[in-house]
């Protein structure tokens, strides 16, 4: 028989995302019944969920004919798995302390079937006391969390902790409480079980990163290019997302995928990754991994430039590029925090990091060694130096992602300092 969920859809924003949700189910052949909040239908129509449900959508307790065809205990038994999405504060604190003044809510106190909530909410009300309370209420319940993630905000300039999971994220979590239900097995922490408040050090910050090499042309088709990957800054983006900060990651041109919960601007040249940057300034924190072409072709050609037997070779006349690191280091109006540069070096590396710190007025270089032989450019772990005004540390050889999620730990970890400092 086919997987029954029993969708609980609360009175936010992201509610229009379970739409997706219940196509996807469906299209894996799971039948979802909906029940929504009286909030929920100010976001969405019953009749879309309807429509897609191809089911009654239930929404009012006290509804006779709902009561007469179905009731809600039977209405709370007859799925294999409830799902609430979006699992609005209001519903958790609901949940928390056992209510049933609605249909939702009685139907998951009434249920003997897996809960899976999917939070959304603005960062402040994820991070609020009484939220954490009743996350660790439920938790300590049974019940099972998929996300919140971070990154922006439905509300303009909010970002952090507090972001629907994906539809199809939850229909994965879905999928396995559902499988690990039918076999009997325990269903309880098998997922990225209950989210880490203190894990969030980044909330309310704003970090650019810019990525990957830059391309500057020397004809319409040709142009100057360096190896670089954009594999450590996507990296260091993705990081400062998950600890909860807002992340502009400006990226030139690579085959990557974008990382999740980040806003991502794409770039060709040195110049375009300038102005990029400084249309996204004033931020907290910059941090400058691109491997920005240090000059761009003065005499670069409209068109193509033909190769013909008399002609000779062409002569490219270089300029230098402005130079990001810098200008942003010594920002009058917008200087951030913390500006931190990359150092992409083939000898001498912790010698040349420091003099680079100090000659682009930067507060820390990450350096590295990029010899061949190393295969740092376009590989998958990096050895890096930590340069500051005062200290130095030679990190162990790890994979790029662990260097990101170390770099931006330690970043949390300076910014929580300086906040402190100011106070
Ligand atoms: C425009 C708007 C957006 C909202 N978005 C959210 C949200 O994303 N998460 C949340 O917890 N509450 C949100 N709220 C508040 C809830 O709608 C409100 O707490 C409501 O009582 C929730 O009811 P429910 O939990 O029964 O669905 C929003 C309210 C408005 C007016």
């Amino acid at each position: 028989m086919s997987k029954r969920i029993l969708l609980i859809i609360g009175g936010g924003i992201a509610a229009y995302k379970c739409l997706d949700f219940v196509r996807r189910a469906r299209e894996r052949g799971i039948a979802v019944r909906a029940v929504m909040t009286r909030a929920a239908t100010e976001f969405v129509t019953p009749l879309s969920f309807g429509a897609l449900t191809n089911d009654n959508v239930y929404s009012d307790l006290f509804d006779l004919n709902d009561e007469r065809e179905i009731g809600h205990i039977r209405l709370s038994r007859e799925a294999d798995l409830i799902v609430v999405a979006p699992a609005t504060a209001d519903l958790l604190a609901k949940m928390a302390g056992g209510h049933a003044n609605d249909l939702a809510t009685a139907v998951l106190m009434a249920t003997d079937k897996p809960v899976l909530v999917a939070p959304a909410m603005n960062p402040r009300m994820w991070l609020h006391p009484a939220t954490k309370r009743n996350v660790a209420t439920l938790d300590a319940d049974g019940i099972q969390f998929i996300g919140p993630s971070s990154g922006e905000m439905a509300e303009r300039g909010e970002a952090g902790p507090g972001r629907m999971a994906e539809p199809l994220d939850i229909l994965a979590a879905a999928e396995r409480l559902m499988g690990e239900a039918a076999d009997g097995r325990q269903t309880t922490r098998g997922l990225r079980v209950v989210p880490d408040f203190a894990d969030a050090p980044l909330a309310g910050r704003h970090v650019v990163v810019t990525s990957g090499p830059t391309h500057e042309p020397i004809d319409p088709v040709r142009y100057i290019a360096n190896r670089s990957s954009g594999k450590q800054g996507h990296a260091i983006a993705a990081a400062a997302a998950k600890l909860g900060a807002r992340v502009t990651l400006i990226s030139g041109p690579v085959t990557l995928p974008d990382p999740a919960d980040c806003r991502v601007v794409h770039v060709e040249t040195a110049a375009e990754m300038m102005a990029a940057v400084e249309a996204t300034l004033p931020v907290d924190i910059a941090i400058f991994a691109a491997a920005v072409a240090d000059w761009r072709v003065a005499n670069a050609g409209r068109e193509k430039i033909k190769k013909t037997a008399a002609s000779r070779v062409p002569e490219l006349a270089l300029v230098e590029n402005a130079d990001i690191l810098r200008t942003v280091a010594h920002h009058r109006r917008a200087r951030p925090s913390l500006v931190i540069g990359f150092a992409a070096e083939t000898e001498h590396v912790i010698e040349h990091a420091k003099k680079k710190r100090k000659a682009k007025g930067c507060d820390w270089i990450v350096a590295n060694d990029v010899s061949p032989a190393t295969e740092v450019m376009g590989g998958d772990r990096n050895t890096i130096h930590l340069v500051s005004s005062k200290t130095m540390e030679s990190w162990p050889e790890m994979s790029k992602a662990d260097v990101a999620d170390a770099l931006m730990r330690r970043v949390a970890e300076h910014m929580a300092q300086i906040g402190a400092a100011a106070e």
